[in-house]
């Protein structure tokens, strides 16, 4: 079954002076699925996000998110989008649970229904414990957990997740991206994640984009990409080896 696209882009492009960040970018994100988002450091993941939730203007091309234009819609597409940023920010002197209301209070939910979604998504990332405790106190695995819980409180179509896993050790890594593959199955959102972490990349996504210099050079399922650049069908294939393949083909 084909799915319908959710997120595409058209020869979307940002400059910054004489830098090129976006370069004519096309892809598609299919609803429903969760979209792996790979590339060096600098091959423009993040500036590819932060014109998708509106928060800078491309300079060329265009984008559509739920058939919005971010440009022109900024506010209805932060509405239904949910967006863990590079360096995640929650209030520092509010609690866990505190940080959670104010974000229903900013989606409109009504304080009755959100204590319960509140006490639900605690529990669902395991901070139950730990919710009356400042913020500031916080761990960086406690605050991507947080962030994940804002999600649920949230509930958006689609989430962007911008390294959610970044700094956290082995076993905060699986869990995190456990929680992300439940966002996909359990309360059905499409996912664009971007991330370093290959292995867990190949765990949970259905489709990956590989950017590089801020062009998307290859875009599919892990099989499609192992076909085309290692030529493989049938045997087990590591997403860092197809990975590489790429990168040094570019590189070459
Ligand atoms: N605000 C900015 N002003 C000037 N240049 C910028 C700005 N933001 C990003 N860039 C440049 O745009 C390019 C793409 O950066 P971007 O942050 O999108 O990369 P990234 O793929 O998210 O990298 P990383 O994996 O390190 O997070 C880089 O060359 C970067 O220096
Ligand atoms: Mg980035």
């Amino acid at each position: 079954m084909k799915r319908s696209a959710i997120v595409e882009t058209d020869h979307l492009t940002k400059h910054y002076g004489t830098t090129v960040a976006v370069d004519e970018l096309s892809f598609t994100i299919n609803e429903g699925e969760i979209f792996g988002f790979l590339g060096p450091n600098g091959s423009g993941k993040t500036t590819t996000l932060l014109m998708l939730l509106g928060l800078t203007e491309p300079s060329r091309g265009s984008a559509s998110v739920a058939g919005l234009n971010p440009t022109r819609d900024a506010i209805k597409v932060k509405r239904m989008v949910g967006y863990i940023p590079e360096n995640i920010g929650f209030y520092d002197d509010m609690n866990g649970k505190e940080n959670l209301q104010f974000i229903a209070r900013l989606n409109n939910i009504p304080d009755p229904v959100s204590t319960s979604k509140i006490e639900e998504a605690l529990e669902r990332v395991g901070l139950k414990d730990e919710a009356e405790k400042k913020v500031a106190a916080f761990s960086r695995g406690m605050r991507q957990r947080l962030a994940i819980a804002e999600l649920l409180i949230k509930e958006p179509r689609l989430a962007f997740l911008d390294e959610p896993t970044l700094g956290l050790d082995p076993e905060g890594t699986t869990l995190i991206t456990d929680y992300i593959q439940s966002l996909s199955k359990d309360n059905h959102m499409t996912i664009l994640l971007s991330s370093h972490d290959l292995t867990q990349v190949q765990r949970i996504a259905d489709r990956i984009g590989i950017m590089i210099h801020g062009k998307m050079i290859a875009e599919g399922p892990l099989e499609k990409l192992a076909h085309e650049k290692l030529g493989v069908e049938d045997r087990e294939i590591s997403l860092d080896e197809v990975y590489m393949k790429y990168f040094q083909e570019v590189s070459e």
